[in-house]
């Protein structure tokens, strides 16, 4: 393969936007995705994203609601900077072809809907119905692969980075192709990090599969600081029904006025319960909400609660949520007249890969753009439909800043070829699906939306065992995409757990019994990258 000025590893808002954005002004890019180019969780995004369009909103609302839901750790220069750059981003989204919901009698003259979610003091959601990142992602990942400038690679897996360590630069990855075995070393001017969260590290998720903190535990072996871990973020609302048990039920349904209920002992619709939990009753940020269902279920032994929508015009529920009512309706609940079963699941990696505002890491030449990286913007919780602006407005800064520099970045010499001395094929595979349960089990269980010490110290002790264990299994057999999945996931899993005991109060995401209160004063958590 032809090194490529930028090699930008996943394929998702982050990586498309920024390889768009290179390639539309001359740069050489290769993308790489570990599964096809639409993988991620872009595709299934529902809400929309967050950005001042109407009149009567204004960039300070935006910026305080994000500091109101960060809980007092965001960093304020990342939350103006997302923010003022937002309504550009939407801007040119659409320029690219992304159809979203039209208002045409919007009085702001954007001619787009805009929608509300939870913690939100406006309605300021951009989004196309219910099936947002979808016509993002398909947009996006049209225009790059028929982009002459830009190489795609699919189903390849970037097992580690390449970098100097003397220099601390980056050189560029160690690239495994899932069909047909064997690892290719990968040079680069620069590297663009853009593989997402990790949220697969817990046994119930909104999330896909590959959700496995690849980009995080890369930069963490290569040295680059990881900041906010314990600050795992659960949506409220995800379906509950065996047959789809990540099947999200979007935060816009309370929006546009679902409210929560719990259920009757013969299981019909009982009282609301969380105007008892908050003045903002649904429409509270994400962690109070889950926090309460939590407490709920736990309370009364109960599997799920209701989230009912049925009060509004049928024709309203199938035009703003046409996929949520034509996937419940497939399950057997009809939205438009019964509540839907909902329980909370790990959603959003509020922490990860530390970067400045043009998105550069601790290595010099190594970007990270979207849920791999810790902006700031997020703080201890992330605001509903701020992850995709996130995706956009820092893809968008570190493509600024890759063209203004990668002159002065010259093409690395050879690269150490990848050490081919694994060549036993395991004959016990069990081992890593085995690990891979039982590490997100006891995540869910000890690291979950309520923390005690003990649970944390649980989960440490079980954390370390596993480490050993893969990293021995890791270096004597030949590798799998399972096998690299597992090995990052066991990595974040430790960061995390690091992370939560470190941190001696509750706030935002993070809740630990044993600290319930909030200090006056508090700090992010930076983890260093390993030696
Ligand atoms: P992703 O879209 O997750 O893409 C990651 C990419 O990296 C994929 O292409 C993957 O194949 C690739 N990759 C990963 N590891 C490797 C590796 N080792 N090698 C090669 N490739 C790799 N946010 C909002 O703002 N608004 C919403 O309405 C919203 N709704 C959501 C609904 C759901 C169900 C989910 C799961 C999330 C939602 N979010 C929403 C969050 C938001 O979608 C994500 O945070 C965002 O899409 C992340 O984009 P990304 O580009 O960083 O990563
Ligand atoms: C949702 O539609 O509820 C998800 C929005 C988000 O995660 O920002």
């Amino acid at each position: 393969m032809d090194a490529p000025d930028v090699l930008v590893i996943g394929s998702g808002a982050a990586g498309l936007s920024c390889a768009l954005r290179l390639a539309q002004a001359g740069v050489a890019v290769t993308v790489v995705s570990k599964g096809p180019l639409t993988s991620g969780s872009t595709l299934w995004a529902q809400g929309g994203i967050s950005a001042v369009l109407d009149a009567e909103d204004s960039l300070e609302n935006h910026i305080r609601d994000t500091l109101v839901a960060g809980a007092g750790l965001c960093d304020e220069r990342a939350v103006r900077f997302a923010v003022e750059r937002g309504p550009d981003c939407i801007r040119w989204l659409i320029d690219q072809g992304v159809e979203f919901t039209r208002d045409e009698d919007d009085p702001s003259g954007n001619g787009l809907h805009l929608t509300r979610e939870g913690g939100h003091s406006h309605r300021r959601v951009v989004h196309a119905a219910d099936a947002t990142g979808r016509a993002v992602e398909t947009t996006l990942s049209g225009l790059v692969a028929a982009h002459p400038g830009i190489q795609v690679r699919e189903h390849t897996i970037a097992v580690d980075l390449i970098v100097d360590r003397k220099t601390r630069r980056a050189l560029g990855a160690y690239l495994l192709d899932s069909a047909h075995g064997g690892v290719e070393a990968v040079a680069a001017r620069a590297v663009v990090l853009a593989t997402g969260g990790a949220n697969q590290v817990y046994l119930y998720s909104s999330n896909p599969h590959g959700a496995s903190g690849d980009g995080i535990a890369m930069a963490w072996r290569a040295g680059c600081r990881i900041a906010n871990m314990e600050f795992m973020q659960f949506h409220p609302t995800c379906l509950y029904h065996p047959q789809a048990r990540n099947f999200l039920i979007s935060e816009a349904l309370r929006g546009e006025g679902a409210v929560l209920r719990l259920p009757n002992a013969d299981g019909s619709p009982g009282d609301r319960f969380m105007p008892a939990f908050d003045p903002r009753a649904e429409l509270a940020p994400r962690d109070i909400v889950a926090r309460a269902i939590d407490y709920e279920m736990k309370r009364l032994g109960i599997k799920y609660v209701l989230l009912d929508i049925s009060h509004k015009p049928a024709d309203f529920i199938r035009n703003h949520f046409p996929s949520i009512h034509a996937r419940c309706l497939e399950l057997g609940i009809d939205i438009t007249r019964e509540p839907i079963p909902v329980v909370p699941s790990a959603h959003f990696t509020c922490g990860g890969v530390v970067t400045d505002l043009a998105a550069r890491t601790d290595i010099d030449g190594l970007y990270a753009v979207g849920e791999v990286a810790c902006t700031g913007l997020h703080g201890a919780n992330r605001l509903a439909s701020n992850s995709l602006l996130e995706c956009l407005v820092f893809a968008a800064a570190a493509a600024q800043d890759l063209i203004a520099t990668l002159r002065g970045r010259p093409l690395p010499g050879p690269l150490q070829p990848w050490d081919e001395s694994r060549v036993r094929d395991s004959d016990e595979d069990v081992v890593v699906s085995h690990n891979w349960l039982e590490l997100r089990t006891f995540m869910w269980d000890y690291v979950g939306i309520v923390r005690t010490t003990k649970r944390l110290e649980r989960a440490r002790h079980r954390v370390e065992l596993l480490k050993q264990e893969i990293q021995e299994y890791y270096g004597n057999y030949r590798i799998s995409p399972d096998l690299v999945e597992l090995r990052n996931l066991v990595t974040v899993a430790d960061l995390i757990v690091r992370s939560a005991l470190s941190r001696r109060e509750s706030r935002g995401l993070h809740y630990t019994l044993d600290y319930p209160d909030t200090l006056a004063e508090a700090a992010p958590t930076i983890l260093p990258g390993r030696n």
